[in-house]
């Protein structure tokens, strides 16, 4: 259990060192206590690693670029002597895989994608939800590629950035709420009176 900076108690996520690598997460990300993190595996400032995600770099380096998000239940792994590269501001949906390959920087993976071996997602594009993006294909930058297996569609428009990059901001915002306020606690037995609604988004000063 550990109490952050603003009091909150806290437990530590599942962090462990293989053959001598420790993980390394920078103190301005959140890494949620449920999530596993085995050996080579590097976390860049300002991400957001969220419940059950598994990052095992015990066959090879695992690095998470600043400002990125892996969602709940992601896993990320790759095959002995590569990487997996996350690069800056990624966007990894729920469960999504991504199993040996690169994802270049301001790009996302949708929900329950699976991205394979050498494979690389360019530059600020979108692989859609539940795809399969097969060994060695290379995702054009700017483009959307889905199905299984992923083909591209279409070129992504400046909006399509745009609407990514605002999901993206909305992950360094939540990173910065979580470090401000969750905390482990019983559950309510009860719903209260007036019970308050999340706060709408806003963004506080993380470029
Ligand atoms: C692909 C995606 C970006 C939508 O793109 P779009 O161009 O707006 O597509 P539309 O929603 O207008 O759908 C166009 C067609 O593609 C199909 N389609 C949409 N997403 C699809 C997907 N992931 N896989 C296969 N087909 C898909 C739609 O059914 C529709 O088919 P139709 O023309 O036969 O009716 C979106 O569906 C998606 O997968 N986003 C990923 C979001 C995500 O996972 N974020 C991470 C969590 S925050």
């Amino acid at each position: 259990m550990r109490t952050s900076a603003s009091g909150k108690k806290f437990p530590q996520p599942a962090v462990y060192a293989l053959d001598g690598l420790i993980p390394v997460i920078d103190p301005s990300s959140f890494v949620h206590p449920s999530a596993v993190l085995i050996g080579d595996v590097i976390i860049g400032p300002d991400c957001y690693i969220g419940p059950g995600a598994c990052l095992r770099g015990d066959f090879g380096r695992l690095s998470i670029g600043k400002g990125s998000n892996i969602q709940d239940n992601c896993v990320i792994h790759t095959d002995p002597g590569w990487d997996t590269l996350i690069e800056e501001n990624g966007h990894i949906g729920h469960s999504a895989v991504l199993h040996c390959c690169f994802v270049r920087r301001n790009a996302l993976v949708g929900i329950g994608a699976v991205v394979m071996d050498r494979a690389e997602v360019g530059e600020a594009a979108i692989v859609g939800a539940k795809s399969f993006v097969k060994a060695d294909f290379k995702v054009p930058p700017r483009s959307l590629v889905m199905g299984s297996p992923a083909r591209v569609v279409r070129e992504l428009s400046d909006a399509d950035i745009q609407r990514k990059t605002q999901g993206t901001l909305e992950y360094q915002h939540l990173t910065l709420r979580c470090h401000a306020s969750m905390e482990a606690v019983e559950a309510l037995k009860a719903l209260e009176a007036d019970r308050p609604r999340l706060p709408p988004f806003q963004h506080i000063g993380k470029d």
